[in-house]
């Protein structure tokens, strides 16, 4: 544990409000594969302008409906790790005092006792209807999915809407609420961990540099180089599972 960790130590002991913003990479240790690594990453295997889009979607739906069960099945299996259950512990021992930001659609968070991260990216395991339903303006009744066929997105048998993931595609505009509290915790907090992102998404980044600029050190637990390590007043070289609990350890 080196100076950098020292000092980080006491940032922490001194904070007041402490965000955490995550990505993939806070995942990778419990065998999800990050989006962009080269060899493993979800990218190198498919496409993602045909896949993570509306227009991908709706150009081939059970392509896109088939990749996110087979997504869902892994997720599904997979548990938190203990970068995961630190977060989670310290939350327990601090209520109120660590606010969890992630880009992750995996629930991992929340599955390690993280309940109320915000999810910027939304949730991998729930679904939303593709376009606003049809007969609400009509006769107040909704859609009711017909999951008749396991391999093809669920349909109204009525109007035709199509069940899609509850995830934020490219190009598609963050859940507002989600983001708006996810800004005032950037604005609010002391200290924030960047912790397994590339730092290559907006707005997910930006909220390290509102972070910074509202006065509150940042500090980036990544492997490898990111860019947010600019924004960083410290970056510490290392992996979630390993840094995080050896970080939030009263
Ligand atoms: P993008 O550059 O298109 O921006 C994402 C969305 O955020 C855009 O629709 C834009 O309206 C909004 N936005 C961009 N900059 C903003 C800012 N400074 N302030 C407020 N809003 C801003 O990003 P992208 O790479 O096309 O991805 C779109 C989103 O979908 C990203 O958040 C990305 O991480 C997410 N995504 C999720 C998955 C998944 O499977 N969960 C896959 C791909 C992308
Ligand atoms: N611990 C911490 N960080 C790690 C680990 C680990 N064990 N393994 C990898 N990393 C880092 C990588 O160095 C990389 O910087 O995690 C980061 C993963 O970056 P990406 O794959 O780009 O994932 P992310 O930053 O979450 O992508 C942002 O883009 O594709 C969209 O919506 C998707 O939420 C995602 C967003």
């Amino acid at each position: 544990s080196s100076p950098d960790f020292a000092q980080v130590r006491a940032w922490l002991q001194a904070a007041q409000h402490v965000a955490v913003l995550t990505g993939a990479g806070m995942s990778a240790e419990s065998g999800i594969p990050t989006f962009r690594d080269a060899q493993t990453g979800l990218w190198a295997r498919f496409n993602p302008a045909e896949l993570a889009t509306e227009e991908g979607f709706r150009a081939q739906p059970e392509l896109v409906w088939n990749w996110y069960a087979e997504r869902r099945a892994t997720m599904a299996q997979v548990e938190p790790n203990a970068g995961h259950y630190a977060i989670a512990a310290y939350q327990q021992r601090h209520p109120g005092r660590l606010t969890v930001i992630t880009q992750n659609v995996d629930g991992l968070h929340q599955k390690a006792g993280s309940t109320d991260a915000l999810a910027l990216h939304g949730n991998i395991f729930q679904d939303r209807w593709l376009d606003l339903c049809f007969h609400a303006r009509h006769s107040g009744r909704v859609c009711a999915p017909d999951r008749a066929q396991a391999d093809s997105p669920p349909r109204c048998p009525d109007c035709g809407n199509l069940l899609r993931p509850d995830v934020v595609w490219f190009g598609e505009m963050l859940p507002p609420a989600t983001l708006h509290a996810a800004e005032q915790a950037a604005q609010r907090c002391t200290l924030m961990l960047v912790v397994g992102t590339s730092g290559e998404v907006y707005p997910a980044a930006g909220l390290a540099h509102q972070a910074r600029q509202a006065g509150a050190k940042v500090v980036v637990v990544n492997p490898h180089d990111s860019d947010l390590d600019g924004v960083a007043h410290i970056v510490l070289r290392g992996t979630a599972a390993q840094t995080l609990p050896a970080l939030l350890c009263d």
